[in-house]
């Protein structure tokens, strides 16, 4: 049985990074999404809260497991006995820091191996700080995020609107 891990921030998570998890399951037998809990990192979302949209957002049949963690992500994956973890790429831009990344996770631990999947191109533009900047100031995101976190979103950042966002 292969074990990948997916780590990430999913501040919040977005259909792009459910494409990944959707491919990664096709290659693997047991995907686990592991939402990263950074102490010096701001979130607009608790990693609870990151972790449970992430759990809404998957379909109730699915299989895959969604854990947060702290420190190291080979850390991470050693725990959950992955010897994967994959990364979604959208385009070239995200390789420079990918690349730096998987080795540096090499070189922690040759053991774990990086495997980097492309997401569709409905999803290419998508990253969670987008969304966020969109959604303060009163622009659709329907359609780019499970309704889930659509309202959650919402609900957040209509109170205190960009302000929240710059601060995340
Ligand atoms: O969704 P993100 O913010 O692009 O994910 C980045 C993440 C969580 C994969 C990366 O910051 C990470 O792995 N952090 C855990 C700490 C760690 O292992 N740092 C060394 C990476 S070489």
């Amino acid at each position: 049985m292969t074990t990948a891990v997916y780590p990430g921030s999913f501040d919040p998570i977005h259909s792009g990074h459910l494409d990944v998890i959707g491919r990664a399951r096709q290659i693997f037998d047991r995907v686990v999404v592991g939402v990263l809990d950074n102490e010096h990192k701001q979130y607009l979302f608790s990693v609870e809260e990151r972790a449970e949209l992430v759990r809404q957002s998957l379909p109730p049949e699915s299989d895959i497991e969604v854990r947060h963690f702290s420190g190291l992500a080979v850390s991470f994956a050693t725990s959950e006995g992955a010897a994967v973890i994959v990364r979604g790429l959208r385009a070239v831009s995200d390789l420079d820091s990918e690349f730096q990344m998987a080795l540096m996770n090499r070189r922690l631990e040759p053991k774990v191996h990086t495997v980097f999947l492309t997401t569709g191109f409905s999803n290419v533009y998508l990253s969670s700080s987008l969304l966020k900047d969109v959604c303060a100031h009163g622009g659709s995101i329907e359609g780019l995020v499970p309704p889930v976190v659509e309202r959650a979103l919402h609900d957040k950042l209509a109170p205190t609107g960009a302000a929240a966002v710059r601060a995340g």
